[in-house]
């Protein structure tokens, strides 16, 4: 838990008693949500069901969960890995389209509210971002999540949905830059290697726990609509990974060098956006904004057996 943690719980307290189902909720995002409840909103209802208790592309089993009856559905489940989806479209929509219609119709008979994450990779990086920017998405992925975010939104006028910046987060679950990146230095490091290229592509690095924290505060406010949501900051994957090698005391161990971001362009399937940058507009404007630098999120995080435990000598 953060340090202010009576103001943070305070802040959730219209949660308390609800019975909230969080679908994908094996994922990254989903088991932030589901420690977030568990940890500051213990008398809520929680329901965190991952692949195997609830696929989302099977209707009979959302229809199942009407017996339930959620006052809030937190839909997580996603087809993540954006390289494959690009191959393997129609398998992708089966999650990202058909599981979102199944979950949207079981909240619509519960009459509960119904809570979005949305990607960044809805944009095309042309622009800083924020709630009034036209989304471009560049892949199958992030075509489908836009398509899937129209279904939420025009199911119910109370829907939230949260255009997010790129995660870390979750120690061992996090299949994302850092999540690889930290096992891969201790490898090197175990070899002798002592220098490593990275690509400067541009993104928001955003913690997991930063994020359902926000969102639940969203919902304890009954805010519906769009949404932007990231650290603050901006960070190339250079940047970032020499932070962590200089947080994790690595630096006289490593060198980290800048390659253009087209070198990892190549090594990949989906086309990404070189550099996306949101704006927490509506958040501030609200003054609802939580989220922290990403320097700041970054070093609460490392500061974790987990990864301590990964460089002893
Ligand atoms: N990752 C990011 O950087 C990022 C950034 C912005 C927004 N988001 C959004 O945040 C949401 C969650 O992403 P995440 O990174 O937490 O993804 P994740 O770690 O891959 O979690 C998604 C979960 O959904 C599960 N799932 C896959 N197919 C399913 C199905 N048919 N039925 C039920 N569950 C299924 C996955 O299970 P298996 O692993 O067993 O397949 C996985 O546990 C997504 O909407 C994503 O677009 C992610």
């Amino acid at each position: 838990m953060r340090g202010d943690d009576l103001r943070e719980f305070n802040e959730l307290s219209a949660l308390e008693g609800l019975r909230i189902l969080i679908t994908g909720a094996g994922g990254m995002l989903g088991q932030a949500f589901a420690r977030h409840l568990a940890q500051q909103v213990p008398t809520a209802l929680v329901a965190a069901l991952d692949r195997h208790a609830f696929d989302v592309r099977q209707r009979e089993q959302a229809q199942a969960l009407r017996a339930w009856r959620p006052d809030i559905v937190i839909h997580c489940a996603v087809c993540s890995d954006v390289n494959w989806c690009e191959d393997h479209a129609d398998a992708a929509a089966q999650v990202q389209i058909e599981g979102t219609r199944h979950v949207v119709e079981l909240a619509r008979e519960c009459r509960a509210r119904f809570f979005y994450p949305q990607t960044f990779l809805i944009y095309d990086g042309s622009q800083t971002v924020d709630e009034a920017t036209p989304p471009r998405p560049l892949s199958v992925y992030g075509r489908l999540k836009l398509e899937a975010e129209q279904i939420v939104l025009e199911a119910s006028p109370q829907a939230l949905t949260v255009r997010m910046g790129g995660f870390f987060g979750e120690h061992a679950r996090d299949k994302n830059f850092v999540g690889k990146l930290i096992p891969h230095l201790a490898g090197l490091l175990r070899s002798g290697v002592d220098r490593m290229e990275i690509g400067d592509r541009i993104w928001q690095p955003t913690l997991t726990d930063d994020l359902a924290y926000n969102s639940l505060l969203l919902l304890a406010r009954g805010e519906a609509g769009r949404f932007c949501m990231a650290s603050h900051g901006q960070a190339s994957f250079f940047e970032l990974a020499r932070e962590i090698v200089l947080r994790l005391g690595l630096d006289r161990r490593i060198e980290i060098a800048r390659v253009p971001a087209e070198s990892m362009a190549r090594k990949e399937k989906a086309v990404r956006p070189d550099a996306v940058v949101m704006r927490n507009a509506a958040l501030q404007a609200r003054g609802l904004d939580r989220q922290r630098t990403w320097q700041d999120s970054l070093a609460a995080y490392l500061d974790h057996p987990y990864f301590t435990g990964m460089f002893a000598p």
